[in-house]
Order: C-alpha cells, then sequence, then structure tokens
C-alpha cells in the first residue's frame, strides 16, 4: 500500500520517528507544510506525526483540514510527547487533546498511536522556555505527593535533557500499516 508520512516536529523526536517509519515501510515523508490536497491523492495510506505542546497535537489541525481530500485513505496519527504512553491517565489526556482537533467521525477513522520524545530545555525556543517555566512555577506550588507522574516527568527534564525515543516504540504502528494489527 503507498504510504506517506507526514509529520511536524519542533525539536527533531517526531521527525526521527517518521524517517524510521519510512524507512521500515518504504514509504514517503514530508513535512506538513509539504502536505497539501495534490500530495495526499497520491497516497493510499496517510499517517500525520506531531509533538505534544500544552493541550494540542501538532499536525492535527492539518490533517483535520486536509480531511476530505482523505476520505477513503488508511487513516492514522501518531503523537510524540514527554509523558509515558504506557500510563492510560496520560492516553486519555492526548485522546481529550484529539477530541478539540478532530470532529467525532475523524476519530473513528483516525487509528492513534503514541510516542515518547524526550526534552532539552537549554535548546528551546524563547516562547517554549516562557512557557515551561510558567508551568514549572505552578507544578512546584503542588505538593509533590500530588503531582502525577508526568508532571514529575516534565520537572525532571528541567535539569538535564531526556532522550526517550525508541525505534521498537514503532512496531504497532507497522504492523497496522503492514494490515498485521
Ligand atoms: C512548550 C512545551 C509544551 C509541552 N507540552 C507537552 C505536553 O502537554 N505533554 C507531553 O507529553 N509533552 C509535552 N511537551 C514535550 C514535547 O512533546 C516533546 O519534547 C516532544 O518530543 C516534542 O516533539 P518534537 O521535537 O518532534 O516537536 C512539551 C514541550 C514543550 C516545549
Amino acid at each position: 500500500m503507498k504510504t506517506l508520512v507526514v509529520y511536524r516536529s519542533h525539536y527533531g523526536s517526531t521527525r526521527r520517528y517518521a524517517q524510521w517509519l519510512a524507512q521500515a515501510l518504504d514509504a514517503d515523508a514530508a513535512e506538513e507544510r509539504q502536505a497539501d490536497a495534490r500530495l495526499v491523492q497520491n497516497y493510499e495510506c496517510v499517517i500525520f506525526g506531531g509533538g505534544l505542546y500544552a493541550g494540542s497535537i501538532a499536525g492535527a489541525a492539518r490533517m483535520a483540514k486536509l480531511y476530505g481530500a482523505l476520505q477513503g485513505k488508511r487513516l492514522a496519527m501518531f503523537t510524540v510527547g514527554l509523558s509515558d504512553p504506557s500510563d492510560p491517565e496520560n492516553v486519555k489526556k492526548i485522546m481529550q487533546d484529539a477530541a478539540r482537533a478532530f470532529t467525532p467521525e475523524m476519530l473513528e477513522n483516525i487509528c492513534f498511536f503514541h510516542l515518547r520524545g524526550g526534552m532539552d530545555y537549554r535548546n528551546m525556543r524563547p516562547v517554549h522556555k516562557a512557557m515551561m517555566a510558567m508551568l514549572k512555577k505552578m507544578l512546584l506550588k503542588k505538593p509533590e505527593s500530588e503531582r502525577s507522574t508526568e508532571e514529575k516527568g516534565l520537572l525532571a527534564a528541567y535539569d538535564r535533557p531526556v532522550d526517550f525515543t525508541d525505534r521498537a516504540a514503532l512496531a504497532p504502528l507497522i504492523a497496522w500499516c503492514r494490515d498485521e494489527a
């Protein structure tokens, strides 16, 4: 099945997953800004990938906008965040974000996968640094015992860069693409 992987990545984690995926599937990869209705019409399967950014999924808005042109294709989206997707609470939160970006019909037709990225506070854009500084201030006000694992992970990532990208984590998505899932 001819497959296109579209990604939007600020710091490289989603790009890395998109490139691994394209290699594994012998698929094409394109940055989100290159993905338009003309490009996607050449593919039977289209996968979008995007990082999680404080309640929004990068690339989700573009996928929703292109949805008309994606009709009849196999569709998937993978998210890349710092939070651990093996915790069902984190996935629940991501899917709440997805429900703001997609209609219920879209949510039914898109298969979602969740992957772990990384964070390097030192190399962040000023706007993201400011967002993270605000978040840190808020989290430090919370008693430690009340912080979720996601919140603890965010705080830990301030002190040293973390990178949880893992090629093997793509296995379920690759299996889905090959129709083995
Ligand atoms: C401003 C900001 C907000 C973020 N918000 C979240 C979040 O809500 N949930 C999460 O799991 N990760 C969050 N992250 C971590 C990113 O999702 C993570 O760094 C991911 O690897 C980014 O992928 P990218 O480099 O491909 O854009 C945030 C990072 C930044 C800089």
